[in-house]
């Protein structure tokens, strides 16, 4: 089992020192054991009783066994062809777009739906939106032409009620097809901090809200550490608004189709800080390429063209990866300690 984290230790960002853990009076014996306890939850104790070890290589074996049993070539996904965001760790650096990266989520499992293919598909990638496509009962669309209503709609809306209505009647994501309910967002809206994590699962697809399986809980476990809370201080959204089947990884189509809504999303929330959850929201959203292991404890500048000003953003290990990985949560709890030092002080780590 790894160490609980140490206040000694210095930032992961370079930044200021981290503030010291939460420590019980050596008076108080047994407020000394539940924060020893809970030290030994956050670094991964838990794990050991709590969560089934999961291969998340299986999936992806399966299906490309049935595949080739098929012989039925999957394309590879093409890259978002909507670099729109101008997001820079300082100093600034041009963008560029990122392909989603899938280190936090499993790969297709068995027997998930799969999305009905749309006119021209054969041999495409379940969900992928192909050059002409018809979105379910409307007209034959180009991508470009969807991505431009997408714009558009997005734009159209000045709040965030309006903005989820906007993506309810929007048809450009071919993950709506699939999916139970829009996932919009959950937490206080007038919160400080905005969270933007990957994409929802089977429980949240459920319950229509983000973050509410064993990874949300996991985050408000972490969170309450900090004294944050969705129904206080928190703000929670995705870069994707529709599960994807299978917790299958979403296409570049997809995450191109959903990013007009998230930058809107993030202009019209205006936190004063960002938290970037696991390494798609990260690449998506900052136009990195590096992994998330690089990126985590990192501060960036976040910009994008719907946003008047830049927002600070750090970025973050995914809950679902440290449920697989609990040394990780190491880590993980020394970035929220850097954001917890920059939010108490009103410092913009960027600059
Ligand atoms: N993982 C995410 O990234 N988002 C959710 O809403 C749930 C799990």
């Amino acid at each position: 089992m790894s160490q609980p984290p140490n206040d000694t230790d210095p930032p992961a960002n370079g930044g200021p020192a981290a503030p010291a853990q939460p420590h019980a009076s050596a008076s108080d014996p047994r407020a000394a054991a539940r924060a020893a306890l809970d030290w030994l939850i956050v670094a991964g104790a838990d794990e050991a009783i709590g969560d089934a070890p999961v291969d998340r290589y299986a999936a992806a074996k399966a299906a490309k066994a049935a595949r080739a049993a098929r012989s039925m070539p999957a394309t590879a996904p093409s890259r978002p062809e909507t670099p729109t965001v101008s997001a820079q760790e300082t100093p600034r650096q041009p963008a560029a777009p990122a392909a989603p990266d899938r280190e936090t989520r499993q790969p297709a499992g068995h027997g998930a739906p799969e999305h009905t293919p749309q006119a021209g598909t054969a041999g495409r990638r379940s969900g992928e939106m192909p050059p002409i496509w018809r979105p379910k009962g409307g007209e034959l669309k180009t991508a470009e032409q969807t991505l431009a209503s997408a714009r558009k709609l997005a734009a159209q809306a000045t709040t965030l009620g309006a903005l989820r209505d906007a993506l309810a009647s929007y048809d450009g994501c071919a993950l709506k097809q699939t999916a139970t309910n829009l996932v919009f967002a959950d937490g206080a809206p007038e919160a400080r901090v905005m969270i933007v994590g990957e994409a929802p699962g089977a429980d949240e697809d459920r319950q229509g809200k983000p973050f509410v399986g064993v990874s949300g809980q996991l985050l408000d476990r972490m969170l309450s550490w900090i004294g944050f809370s969705r129904a206080d201080n928190v703000y929670i959204s995705n870069v994707l608004f529709w599960r994807p089947p299978g917790n299958r990884t979403p296409t570049a189509a997809e995450v191109a189709a959903c990013l007009p809504f998230v930058e809107r999303h993030i202009a019209l929330k205006q936190p004063d800080y960002l938290i970037l959850s696991g390494g798609s929201s990260a690449k998506t959203l900052l136009g990195k390429t590096e992994g998330v292991l690089k990126l985590r404890g990192r501060w960036f500048s976040y910009q994008n063209p719907e946003m008047p000003t830049p927002v600070p953003a750090l970025v973050t290990l995914h809950p679902a990866y440290l449920l697989r990985q609990p040394a990780a949560k190491r880590q993980a709890w020394r970035d929220l300690l850097s954001f917890k030092t920059a939010f108490d002080a009103g410092t913009d780590p960027t600059i």
